[in-house]
């Protein structure tokens, strides 16, 4: 049965590629001092920044940076980009980049104003913010996090080896605005592109895996798993293919705005043990879900047959005929590692760098949830790292 739920996504968004000229529709909305987030210097080399620049100035704002935000923002760089905040007196946090340059400007949206560590406060202790946050606009150049519309934000603390993310309860923290312009997708390396391909379709998993009911979700993840492997074909052969790209940056964002979860269970196994490997080796985020998924999805479906049994159906076109559940399913996670090394993701931790010693305390740094269809233990956690290595 579909459970009870509300469903509100505030973020305005701006798709195509005009879509840059909409700022100046956005920016009146905030006061004057505008601080612009970025990450390594992408957005230099591609001439974005200059764009954007050139949109903060005829709108008169008084602009200050927070430049090198990294892939995987840690934890000290929070705390130095909380200070330019405050010195600035920001009224709005503009973030150019990826899924870490938006999730960062929201993590020091709730800090600016916040006496308290942030660190402890949001993802130690997952509290709420009980102080006055920023608004966050988003210009988004790396497809994947869905983070243009939605209320997480991961942080890692490599002092301690951990990634957590934090998905606030109230919405006035997603972005109030994004612009998804396609065109500025094309400039992003295979590696990046692929690594944020896998990480929509992983997203849809993660929903999707999960229940026994009958669920409206689950047939709109099917369509949207159809189209991000359609795409991802077309964007491996020619990374210049805009209809592609720009299907991949629409599946991104519905695939993680909260929609496909609505009125069902979720299992994020995936992303909890990813994000553990990730606090190891800092590896690219979505190739840290591509190198357990198989492991992990092989080592589950037998809890949840009947929708690996779906999957297998209607998203790989699996035929059913003379075949037990067990086999079709199976089938369903063979098409979909085929697909995988078609698109040249990386399938094993070794080669993320992750080493037998470290196994123990990836599963330590798991975080266990219990919505999927196999609540997994400590030892189940090192033998899934282990089949991966
Ligand atoms: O730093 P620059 O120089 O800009 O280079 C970036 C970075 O090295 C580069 N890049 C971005 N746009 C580019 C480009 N290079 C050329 N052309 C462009 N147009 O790509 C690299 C990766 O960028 P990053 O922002 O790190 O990637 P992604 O979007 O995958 O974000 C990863 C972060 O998001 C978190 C991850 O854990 C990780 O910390 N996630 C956030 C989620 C959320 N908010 O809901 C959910 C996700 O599951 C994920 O956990
Ligand atoms: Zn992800």
């Amino acid at each position: 049965m579909l459970g009870n739920f509300s469903f509100c996504t505030p973020t305005k968004l701006y798709f195509g590629d005009e879509s840059l000229n909409d700022l100046n529709r956005e920016l009146p909305k905030y006061g004057k001092n505008v601080v612009l987030i970025y990450g390594g210097g992408s957005i230099k080399k591609n001439g974005i920044y200059d764009e954007v620049i050139q949109i903060l100035s005829e709108n008169g704002k008084n602009v200050a940076e927070i430049s090198g935000v990294m892939p995987n923002p840690t934890v000290d760089k929070l705390y130095e980009g909380v200070e330019i905040a405050r010195k600035h007196q920001a009224d709005l946090l503009l973030a150019v980049g990826g899924g870490s340059v938006c999730d960062y400007a929201k993590a020091v949206s709730v800090s600016v104003n916040c006496e308290e560590d942030p660190w402890e406060k949001y993802y130690l202790r997952f509290e709420e913010p009980s102080c006055k946050t920023l608004p966050v606009g988003c210009v988004l150049t790396m497809v994947g996090t869905g983070s243009e519309m939605n209320a997480g934000a991961v942080i890692t603390n490599p002092h301690t080896h951990q990634k957590i993310g934090h998905v606030f309860a109230d919405e006035k923290i997603m972005p109030r605005f994004a612009i998804l312009n396609p065109k500025y997708t094309l400039t992003l390396p295979h590696y990046q592109m692929v690594s944020g391909i896998y990480d929509i379709f992983n997203h849809i998993c993660e929903q999707y895996f999960s229940g026994e009911d009958d669920n409206t979700s689950d047939y709109i993840s099917e369509g949207l798993m159809r189209s991000v492997i359609h795409a991802s074909r077309i964007a491996n052969k020619d990374s210049q293919d805009y209809e592609a790209r720009s299907n991949l940056m629409w599946a991104a964002t519905w695939a993680l705005n909260t929609l496909v979860s609505r009125g069902k269970s979720t299992d994020w196994m995936v992303h909890m043990i990813g994000q553990s490997v990730g606090a190891y080796t800092n590896a690219t985020h979505g190739m840290t879900l591509a190198a357990v998924s198989l492991p992990y999805y092989r080592y589950i479906f037998p809890y949840g047959v009947q929708k690996f049994k779906k999957f297998a159906i209607n998203v790989w076109d699996v035929n059913p005929e003379g075949k037990t559940d067990e086999q079709i399913a199976a089938e369903g996670l063979n098409a979909m590692e085929a697909w995988m090394k078609e698109l040249g993701l990386v399938m094993n931790i070794s080669d993320l760098g992750a080493t037998e010693d470290m196994l123990e305390g990836i599963a330590d740094g798991t975080i266990i949830l219990p919505g999927g269809y196999k609540v997994l233990e400590h030892d189940e956690i090192v033998k899934i790292l282990k089949e991966s290595l």
